[in-house]
């Protein structure tokens, strides 16, 4: 058998042969050009030589393939380069599937994208049962569809609704529910996954015929079956904004999910995906980009090495209490501290809410039963001597946050992490009668915890370099995305978001309805509207923040007349909209201009540009992924700071 850089095939004594996939140079499987050549040449020889069968399996310790190697994907300039990409794929992928004997894939750890797509072309799948095995066909995400025959294996596997509910949302599968599903043949323990991968090989189990219906769904009533999905795309996302999700449903149902029988000029091809306006304003190149930003934090979170097994949370309100039951949850051992015992216990029942919400899987209940033992009440503040980070989140103020740091600074193990969640104050004036000022650092969380995914690191003057990378890994730790930030008034997030709203609240004070400048917004790509947004957040927090950002100036005068009546928004149940079951009850919005548009957008576009001529982060690139994951600036854009890049200004 030849040798190759990234697979090793082995031909055992019962004729079995094990491909193993180790791609060398690199800790994660990911198809590359390369790679896939190498696969290419390995399965031509692996057919020459009539195996009884042939296992393809990782050889990671993690994973059994993450997908393509997106990095190669910027190359692509024209429709031809496209296509000699996915060509590199679905040909082998093609021929595996074609062999004459029993083909098993073992899936171990995560197998998405490309890598689903090849398990696809196996005859068997086996998953192993374990946290980390997720299967997943994310290309959606990344505006473009699975282009390596993934379309077209899915639904004959899966029932055609599964495999487009797998495709259009990217979601993944952990090994159990991909057994019901069909997906996989079997789902077992790690200690017996060889074993089984090898009976199957050996002994190949009959395939089920599938049912009348699924050959039906994927027959006859295949355009149904799409036109019904794209009822439920449209609810979720513009064709204008997202037209990934629609060219799948089209290359499904038209081209049996076949990239070279789709004509170039059709909304389903790839080439129409990636150069539609341009090849570098194309929603898909842009979200590649988000996905390369987000890389970027991540790797943000890995300059120390650091590791953090108990975290203390002072202040059981709505950021503590959430803080504390994250971390919880995140596998920390928690202690929650608060001076008033009553505010502890409904912080553990949100807690235990947000378990139950986001703990999810075969072996939810014990994770739900651990997160829970993990996360303790602690009136006393004993934890705080223990703890390898501290994270203060009490009333936004300054003296009592300096009392409380100072008893802090005293007990806290030499080596812990000072932390303030603070929206509004400066760490220098907390941190101004500290003994070392430089072990506290801001680590600045946004509301609601469970579901925000960015997290400011805020370097004050005086923060050590070495204490503000420690906490950036442990916001990664936490699965969070860690932004530094400089201490600086509204950081990044609320610095920009906050001309904004005021901005948003003025139009209101000119006679606009809050409706149409929602409308707006929606309609450029924000999740939220600016006014559906302040009554979300609080019109008290909108009315501070204001103050903050602009001191002295006069308030919006629509604002401030609902904060003196104490309409505060969602919160009392009436702000700029009345609010029923969660719910803004919304009029009918005004026509919507580009001019407003424009007006509406122009002071958080001024703000992203300044933050980064200010220094508050380190460039563009990194203030528009805290802007994206901070505030929803839609992702399609690419970030505000590149939209404004690529519209010439
Ligand atoms: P909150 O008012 O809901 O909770 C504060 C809690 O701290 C209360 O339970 C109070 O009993 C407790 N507390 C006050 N002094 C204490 C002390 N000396 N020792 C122990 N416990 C004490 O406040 P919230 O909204 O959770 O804000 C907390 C911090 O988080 C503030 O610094 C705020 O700027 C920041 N923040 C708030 C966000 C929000 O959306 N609410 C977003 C991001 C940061």
């Amino acid at each position: 058998m030849k040798s190759y850089k990234h697979w090793h095939i082995t031909l055992d004594a019962d004729r079995l042969a094990w491909l193993t996939f180790d791609k060398a140079g690199s800790a994660t499987n990911t198809l590359s050009v390369e790679v896939l050549a190498e696969f290419s040449d390995a399965i031509a020889e692996i057919a020459a030589e009539i195996p009884r069968a042939l296992i393809i399996q990782s050889g990671k310790a993690s994973g059994f393939i993450a997908g393509a190697d997106i990095e190669e994907f910027l190359s692509i300039q024209t429709p031809e380069d496209a296509k000699r990409m996915i060509r590199n794929g679905w040909e082998p992928f093609n021929l595996l599937e074609s062999l004459p004997f029993p083909t098993v894939a073992l899936i171990d750890g995560f197998c998405m994208g490309g890598g689903l797509e090849l398990a696809l072309a196996c005859r068997y799948r086996v998953a192993v049962d374990q946290p980390g095995t997720r299967m997943a066909l994310p290309e959606v995400m990344l505006g473009i569809w699975p282009l390596m025959g993934g379309v077209m294996r899915l639904s004959r596997v899966v029932s055609p609704p599964q495999a487009l509910d797998m495709m259009l949302t990217g979601r993944a599968i952990d090994a159990r529910r991909a057994k019901r599903m069909g997906l996989v043949d079997e789902a077992v323990p790690p200690r017996i996954k060889v074993n089984t991968a090898r009976m199957i090989a050996l002994s190949p189990p009959l395939k089920r015929k599938p049912s009348l219906l699924h050959r039906l769904m994927n027959g006859p009533l295949r355009n149904f079956i799409a036109a019904q999905a794209e009822k439920q795309v449209a609810r979720r996302a513009k064709r204008e904004h997202y037209p990934a999700p629609y060219a799948i449903l089209r290359a499904w149902s038209k081209f049996d999910g076949n990239p070279f029988a789709i004509p170039d000029d059709d909304t389903a091809s790839i080439a129409h995906l990636w150069s539609t306006p341009t090849v570098e304003t194309s929603v898909a190149r842009n979200l590649i980009r988000v996905f390369f930003l987000q890389e970027r934090m991540k790797s943000l979170g890995k300059t120390a090495d650091f590791k953090a097994k108990h975290v203390h949370v002072i202040g059981a309100g709505v950021m503590g209490g959430d803080i504390a039951a994250w971390c919880a949850s995140r596998g920390l051992s928690v202690t929650l501290q608060d001076q008033n015992a009553e505010r502890l216990a409904p912080a553990m029942k949100r807690a235990a809410e947000m378990f139950s919400r986001r703990l999810r899987g075969s072996d939810a209940r014990m994770r739900i039963r651990d997160a829970t033992d993990r996360l303790i009440p602690d009136l006393t503040g004993e934890g705080a001597r223990h703890a390898d980070v501290i994270i203060e989140a009490i009333f936004e103020n300054l003296e009592a946050k300096r009392a409380l740091f100072a008893q802090l600074e005293a007990i806290a193990k030499p080596d812990a992490i000072l932390a303030s969640n603070t929206s509004s104050l400066k760490l220098a004036d907390i941190g101004a009668n500290f003994r070392d000022p430089s072990r506290l650092v801001g680590i600045h969380f946004f509301n609601p915890v469970a579901q925000m995914q960015l997290v400011e690191v805020v370097a004050g003057a005086t923060t050590h370099a070495d204490t503000a990378a420690k906490a950036a890994a442990f916001v990664r730790q936490i699965d969070k995305l860690p932004l530094p930030v400089k201490d600086s008034p509204g950081f990044l997030v609320n610095r920009v978001l906050g001309p904004y709203m005021q901005q948003a609240f003025r139009m209101v004070d000119e006679g606009i309805a809050p409706e149409t400048l929602d409308r707006a917004m929606e309609q450029f790509g924000m999740p939220m509207g600016p006014i559906e947004l302040a009554d979300v957040v609080g019109l008290d927090i909108c009315m501070a923040v204001g103050h903050e950002l602009a001191p002295g100036s006069e308030p919006p005068h629509r604002l401030k007349a609902l904060f003196d009546a104490k309409d505060l928004g969602k919160k009392t149940g009436r702000g700029f909209y009345a609010w029923k079951n969660g719910k803004p009850q919304k009029a009918q919005a005004g026509q919507v201009t580009a001019e407003l548009t424009q007006r509406l957008i122009a002071p958080y576009l001024r703000e992203a540009h300044a933050v980064v001529a200010e220094g508050i982060v380190a460039d563009a690139d990194l203030a528009d992924a805290g802007l994206i994951f901070g505030t929803g600036f839609a992702p399609f854009r690419g970030g505000p700071l590149h939209y404004l890049a690529t519209r010439g200004e």
